[in-house]
């Protein structure tokens, strides 16, 4: 990225917390991630949405087992909801198999219309599922869009995290405060015999957070649940944060809350009260 000057970057009106959820690879659970985060945020009173921004691999639509095309009142887009998250993906207007083919300038004004001409209503959270890697669409998005911050997803293996830590330092050139990394699939626990095996590798996510100076959000089990939640349009997080498939997401849920509410008090100028 060459040195250019910083575009504006204009507020969503009725949006709090915008959220980019990031990672260098694909497969890595970036969608899982984003779907039962936003689920665990809502059954955690807040009032969230869900952007859908990869356009190349929408799956949110899949994973929260809504089919349906939203309407336009005049030139708004007036979103869908499910499981109390309001929703958008490029998904719902291309549904099927056939890609859509995107060159660059319609890639930014897909992406700003999702931003700025669907009727978000009022968030407190609008979380964002990007395409994977460092690409057009991504730098377009966090450049123009006012991000309270990124979250960046991996599993434990050296070839995912050496894409991540290229997600983390592009979040890092366009000064996109990063909230923090999750490690997913980190272990699995043979149903047989509670063993716990290190499909991927083990410690790395957070071996690389410590490198980077970024916080750890935690690990999230590899489990077949997880998978067959999303595949069936039931993400786990529906069950609840007392349910064990559904907790880890619960944890990084309450981190995120907590991060958030640090990286906003952090934009604001600090006022002095003397007594
Ligand atoms: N923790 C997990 N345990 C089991 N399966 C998972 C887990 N996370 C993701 N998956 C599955 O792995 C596949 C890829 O996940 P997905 O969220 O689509 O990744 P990405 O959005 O990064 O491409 C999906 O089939 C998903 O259900
Ligand atoms: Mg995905």
């Amino acid at each position: 990225m060459g040195p250019q000057a910083e575009q504006p970057k204009l507020p969503i009106p009725g949006v709090q917390n915008l959220i980019a959820i990031g990672s260098g690879k694909g497969g890595v659970g970036k969608t899982t991630v984003s779907v039962n985060l936003a689920i665990a945020l809502s059954q955690m009173g807040h009032r969230v949405g869900l952007l859908d921004a990869d356009v190349y691999g929408p799956n949110v639509p899949l994973m929260m087992g809504i089919h349906e095309t939203p309407k336009a009142i005049g030139e708004r887009i007036q979103p869908l909801e499910k499981y109390g998250v309001t929703l958008m993906s490029m998904g719902f207007l291309n549904p099927g198999d056939r890609p859509l083919i995107w060159r660059g300038p319609m890639l930014h004004s897909v992406i700003q219309q999702f931003l700025r001409s669907v009727d978000w209503g009022e968030l407190e959270y609008l979380l964002i599922d990007l395409p994977p890697g460092t690409g057009d669409v991504q730098l377009s998005l966090i450049q123009t869009a006012p991000l309270t911050g990124a979250l960046v997803v991996t599993t434990p293996s050296d070839v995912s995290l050496e894409d991540a830590r290229k997600a983390v330092n592009m979040f890092g050139q366009v000064r996109v405060p990063v909230l923090g990394l999750v490690e997913n699939m980190s272990y699995l626990i043979v149903p047989s015999t509670g063993e716990k095996l290190d499909v991927f590798g083990t410690g790395g996510g957070k071996r690389t957070a410590e490198a980077m100076q970024i916080p750890f959000l935690g690990e999230l089990p590899l489990d077949p649940q997880v998978r067959v939640g999303g595949d069936s349009g039931s993400p786990v997080a529906i069950h609840g944060e007392q349910d064990d498939r559904a907790e880890g997401f619960f944890r990084i849920a309450r981190s995120v809350e907590e991060r958030a509410a640090e990286s906003r008090g952090a934009k604001k100028p600090t006022i002095e009260i003397a007594d």
